[in-house]
């Protein structure tokens, strides 16, 4: 039987998310990001191809790595201007059934109780569809927005395992099943009983408090995270439940996944416990010629000061100080490790000039792009699913809605005959659908289960 690929949309509630230069391209709708209709006809869109999710991707700061300022961010639509992800949920839901959503969430500038309230809002108004990645945030905007000094690398991600404890307590514990009753007799909503408190006092959170909203199906959000430096994989292989990984070759990617399979194994749960996505773009269409004259028509209006204002955000390093031809040496830096690596020293054999970096972060981000007629991407992503032992894509959009309708409507039914792609939905919540348990709710031996209060 051939292998099983799943997909999954990557988007932001912004007019650039990858290919953030090539907003103004004949035809894309990308400007058009702060209306409900550019949401819900993209939503329907996906879950015509069967996406399990539409993936939002989030920074609660703006992009001024590039030149020491947000100009270049600005003129280029890098991530700004930039919506609340959260706000254009609940429009998707109400225009489909199945599709999953997955937001970004930056907890080191998130209250743990807000946020568990947020979530399970958006969890009841999808009927249990939601996922959150969780991220700690690579911007030292993001800091400063706050009015915080920068918290290092390694301490953001301390952080992250107290917020864990805390938002498991109050989705998975503090309401017993049952406990919201709606006693029309007695005239009980809630029987008090059985609401708990949660107490929790650590190095960087203090909290007492009941969860402000009932459980909603999935208690915990499904849980999806991107983090890939030796802390981060670390953080996935126990809290994960969907994995997000971005590289430039299958030598990069394969590496990444094995260690992510492994860190899970080593965390006492199963390798396939989890549903690892790439990051990739595909650009289809009815003939091979027509598909790499796309290519070459994107490529030829790809502005560099897009792509590199957007890699130096993701890398922490300014990357205006080089010139175009110079290639990129290694550098540690206290954003996303991986991105920096991934281009340095996890494929010696391979070396990016500024130039090359700028337009392949152009084009749909840090992954491989597939060109081509429908046979040839489904050729294409079938052997990077083998050879990198991915469960499936992490589709970023060129020109949005028509990236993913020739997805939907070419690939997807090409993948179908080859029996690699699901033919219908599974019933029930993001969690059914997606974890091999088939529950709603988080289960043993993951770790958000221990908090849950016996009914
Ligand atoms: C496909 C993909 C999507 C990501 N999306 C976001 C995002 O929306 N917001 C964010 O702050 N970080 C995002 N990240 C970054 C990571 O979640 C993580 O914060 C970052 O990689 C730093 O951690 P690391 O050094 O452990 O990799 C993404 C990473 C990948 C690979």
């Amino acid at each position: 039987m051939a292998k099983q690929i799943r997909l999954n949309a990557f988007s932001a509630a912004t007019p650039g998310s990858q290919a953030s230069s090539l907003w103004n391209y004949p035809g894309n709708r990308a400007a058009e990001y702060n209306t409900t209709r550019y949401w819900t006809d993209l939503a329907k869109i996906l879950e015509r191809g069967l996406f399990d999710a539409l993936f939002l991707a989030d920074s609660t700061g703006a992009n001024n790595v590039y030149a020491g300022s947000e100009a270049a961010a600005l003129r280029r639509a890098v991530a700004i201007p930039r919506l609340d992800p959260a706000m254009v949920i609940p429009a998707m839901a109400d225009a489909t059934t199945h599709l999953g959503f997955g937001i970004t969430g930056t907890l080191t500038y998130e209250m743990p109780h807000l946020f568990a309230r947020k979530m399970t809002t958006l969890d009841h108004l999808t009927n249990g569809r939601v996922g959150w990645n969780i991220v700690t945030g690579y911007l030292k905007s993001q800091g400063t927005a706050m009015g915080q000094n920068a918290i290092d690398h390694d301490r953001r991600y301390d952080m992250a395992e107290e917020f864990m404890e805390i938002v498991y307590r109050l989705w998975e514990g503090s309401w017993e099943e049952g406990a919201a009753c709606r006693n029309r007799e007695n005239g009980w909503f809630a029987d008090p009983s059985r609401v708990h408190k949660v107490r929790f006092e650590g190095e960087f959170f203090k909290t007492e408090t009941i969860h402000l909203s009932e459980p909603s199906i999935q208690r915990t959000p499904f849980l999806y995270q991107a983090g890939a430096s030796g802390r981060g994989r670390a953080f996935a292989g126990k809290h994960a439940e969907g994995i997000f990984v971005g590289g430039p070759s299958q030598k990069v990617l394969a590496d990444q996944v094995a260690k992510l399979r492994a860190e899970c194994v080593a965390q006492g749960r199963g390798r396939d416990d989890i549903q690892i996505y790439a990051l990739a773009t595909t650009i289809v269409s009815d003939t091979e010629v027509d598909a790499k004259n796309k290519y070459e028509n994107y490529r030829r209006n790809v502005h560099h000061e897009g792509g590199l204002a957007h890699l130096s955000g993701l890398m922490g390093i300014d990357l205006s100080k080089y010139s175009l031809d110079e290639p990129l040496k290694h550098i540690e830096t206290d954003a996303m490790r991986s991105v920096v690596e991934s281009y340095t020293s996890a494929d010696p054999n391979r070396v990016w000039t500024i130039r090359e970096l700028a337009e392949h972060q152009s084009l749909g981000g840090r992954g491989p792009v597939f060109v081509g007629t429908a046979p040839q991407v489904s050729d294409q992503m079938q052997e990077w699913a083998e050879a990198c032992d991915i469960d499936g894509f992490n589709l970023a959009y060129i020109i949005a809605h028509e990236t993913y309708e020739d997805v939907a409507d070419k690939v997807v039914p090409e993948l179908q005959r080859r029996g690699a792609y699901p033919a219908r939905y599974e019933p029930g919540s993001l969690r059914e659908k997606l974890s091999p348990t088939h529950k709603p709710h988080l289960m043993a031996p993951h770790p958000g289960a221990q908090y849950r209060t016996a009914p």
